[in-house]
């Protein structure tokens, strides 16, 4: 029988490719997202056939969820629905706890009511909650994230989504809800939203405009494109054990200046900066500044991802390098989506957000 997926934050950057991934694999998907300022609904404009729907609500809205769940009847949850991006919890940490847990509570909670019967659960559905390795807050030099590393969490979007990562431990436990928690390293590819590291440093590249490193630019994290994370997700569905942790993560690490280099040359290779009017006769190396850092700013991101490659077999197809190519080469190709993703609020944001850190900057 078809499988039947419910995905929260499938208009969001992991939730619109897990949506097409999803599709592709013959599983019948309903998709409900809030459509905030980071949903797209052009990332999901060519789905082509498949048994898809789209409900606009909110998760914090228990009636709607409910009713979602009563009438979609899913055996799969991929929640993914969240406030994501630190530097916005930073200036506006409220909604981030209100989505992020309480969010992720209603959810939860929907579901044990519906799914279990005498306090277990009934059948094979599962539950998978999608998180992030910053639970774990920051490695030194050396070190990597395992699926029993202490949550330590330094950024109000980390806390929050520590929080909810407990709700979903608590309830397996109490409940017997059949959960199962991963926890990913930084993505990137196809349909991000320009306010993270790699589509903004792309897009600014691209219109010739400053590329704002946070100090000194060697904060490391560990990257994975989209697509092998929505493998793992899929193999965690699959074959994952509920009330099981599984870290994922690429292998590999890089710090932010390095990456930001390897985008410079990407996009030359792409677009030469000659035949870029935008960039008025300069290289795109020129255009990286470095600004004021990120208060609390975590210095490195590591993971060890061998639970999940010994028990379920997933391993990751992409390099940073090969990864890099196709988003570049995506960015590139789809510029009408960059032009509507980066216009009106987003401007806003992003230009008070580099006027202020140069500012900052300036002033020590
Ligand atoms: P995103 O910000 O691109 O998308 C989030 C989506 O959730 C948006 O479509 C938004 O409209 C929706 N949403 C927000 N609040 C909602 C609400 N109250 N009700 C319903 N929908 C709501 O995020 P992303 O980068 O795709 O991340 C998806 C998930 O994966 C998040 O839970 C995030 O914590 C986690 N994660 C992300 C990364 C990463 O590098 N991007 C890494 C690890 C884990
Ligand atoms: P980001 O993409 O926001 O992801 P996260 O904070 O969740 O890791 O940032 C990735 C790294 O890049 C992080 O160390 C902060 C840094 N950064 C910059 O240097 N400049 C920027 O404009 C942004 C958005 C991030």
């Amino acid at each position: 029988m078809a499988r039947r997926a419910l995905v929260s934050g499938g208009a969001g950057f992991i939730g619109s490719n897990l949506v097409k991934f999803l599709l592709a694999h013959g599983v019948s998907v309903c998709n409900v997202d809030a459509l905030t300022y980071a949903a797209n609904l052009d990332s999901l404009a060519d789905l082509g056939a498949g048994d898809y729907t789209f409900v606009l609500a909110d998760i914090r809205d228990r009636d709607a969820m409910r009713e979602l769940l009563e009438q979609f009847d899913p055996d799969l949850v991929f929640h993914l629905a969240a406030e994501s991006h630190v530097d916005r919890s930073i200036e506006g940490p409220a909604v981030f706890v209100t989505t992020n847990v309480l969010g992720t509570f209603t959810l939860l909670d929907v579901a044990r009511e519906l799914w279990t019967a005498n306090g277990r659960a009934v059948d094979s559905r599962r539950f998978v909650h999608v998180s992030t390795d910053e639970v774990y807050g920051s490695l030194g030099d050396d070190g990597l994230f395992t699926e029993t590393t202490r949550y330590d969490p330094s950024s109000p979007y980390a806390a929050s989504k520590a929080g909810a990562d407990h709700l979903a431990h608590a309830y397996f436990r109490t409940y017997g809800l059949p959960v199962i928690v991963t926890n990913c390293s930084n993505n990137y590819g196809p349909r991000q939203f320009p306010e993270k590291l790699i589509p903004l440093m792309i897009t600014r590249a691209l219109s010739g405009e400053p590329m704002p490193v946070y100090g000194a630019g060697n904060n490391v994290r560990d990257w994975l494109y989209v697509d092998d994370h929505c493998e793992a997700l899929w193999a965690a569905a699959e074959r994952g054990t509920p009330g099981r942790d599984y870290n994922i993560g690429g292998n590999q690490e890089r710090r932010n200046i390095d990456v930001v280099r390897a985008i410079c040359a990407e996009v030359e290779r792409a677009r030469p900066a000659r035949t870029n009017e935008a960039l008025a006769g300069k290289q795109y190396e020129e255009l990286i500044t470095f600004v004021d850092d990120r208060p609390g700013h975590d210095f490195r991101y590591a993971i060890d991802a061998s639970r999940i490659a010994r028990e379920l077999s997933w391993e990751p197809s992409e390099t940073f390098e090969s990864g890099l190519e196709k988003t570049v080469r995506w960015y590139l190709e789809n510029a009408r989506w960059v032009e509507r993703a980066t216009s009106g609020e987003y401007r806003d944001w992003i230009d008070k957000n580099y006027a202020e850190r140069l500012e900052a900057r300036d002033a020590r």
